[in-house]
């Protein structure tokens, strides 16, 4: 959606996290329809992650990494939320290939913090909790940089149509605006992210999953950006 006069365009940051924005987020939640729509996903199409290196940006509750854990050869979770890391280090203590960090997605001085490439990276709300426009776009530009040639980012239907809309009660980005009437800015929608996509060597398909129906009948096929050949040698700018 266009904003008016840039609204998003540049939080003036980064801006380090506080307590206020690394409080309780989705530790105790169930997994999001559109998180079991990607394992659902995952593991009817077991080539993908058998043996892979992966980063979830956005750890939840823990059950995607213990889901597939044992049969990826490294997982890399990323969270803005303590509680949700001490979970996950509850859970997965004593699993040598899986490992957490604290870290603010769209800041990119925690970029160099993330080592190596990897085969798949998921991220079911990638814009929706966007400081700015300016710091979404870098965090995509990483994302594209760490993958793999023919490795691929994950996300779904719904996360690319919602926005985080200011509730302050669950972790969240330092330097997001609150005002409930800029969640629809944070809204990326499939064209946009197709378009995103292409310009970054990655090409988008969709897939339906046996659980890609929401409740309220909303569609949630998961979404694959595959990065093209054509990217193998694109050096990662500033992380
Ligand atoms: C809607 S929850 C999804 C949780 C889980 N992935 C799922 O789908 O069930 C959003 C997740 O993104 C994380 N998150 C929100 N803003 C973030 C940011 N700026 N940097 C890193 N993680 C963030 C939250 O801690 C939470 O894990």
């Amino acid at each position: 959606m266009p904003q008016p006069d840039g609204l998003l365009e540049d939080c003036g940051g980064p801006f380090d996290l506080t307590p206020d924005h690394t409080i309780s987020s989705f530790e105790s939640q169930p997994t999001s329809e559109a998180e079991a729509a990607i394992i659902a996903f995952l593991r009817s199409e077991p080539q993908r992650h058998v043996g892979k290196r992966l980063l979830h940006v956005g750890v939840g509750n823990s059950s995607l990494p213990f889901e597939f854990v044992a049969d990826l050869a490294e997982y890399v979770g990323i969270t803005i939320s303590l509680p949700e890391l001490e979970l996950f280090e509850q859970e997965c203590a004593g699993i040598e290939n899986a490992s957490a960090m604290l870290a603010n997605k769209y800041d990119p001085r925690a970029y160099a913090g993330i080592t190596g490439q990897f085969d798949i990276i998921i991220d079911t709300v990638l814009k929706s909790y966007a400081c700015c426009e300016k710091h979404f776009d870098r965090m995509m530009e990483f994302f594209a940089s760490k993958l793999t040639i023919r490795g691929t980012l994950i996300t779904t239907e719904s996360g690319v149509q919602w926005g985080w809309k200011g509730n302050t009660k669950r972790a969240y980005t330092p330097g997001a605006q609150i005002d409930p009437s800029i969640g629809k800015y944070r809204v990326l929608g499939r064209d946009n992210l197709e378009r995103l996509g292409e310009r970054l060597g990655l090409a988008l398909s969709a897939v339906k999953t046996s659980v890609s129906k929401l409740e309220d009948g909303a569609d949630d096929s998961v979404l694959v950006l595959t990065k093209n050949e054509s990217q193998a040698g694109r050096a990662p700018r500033g992380g």
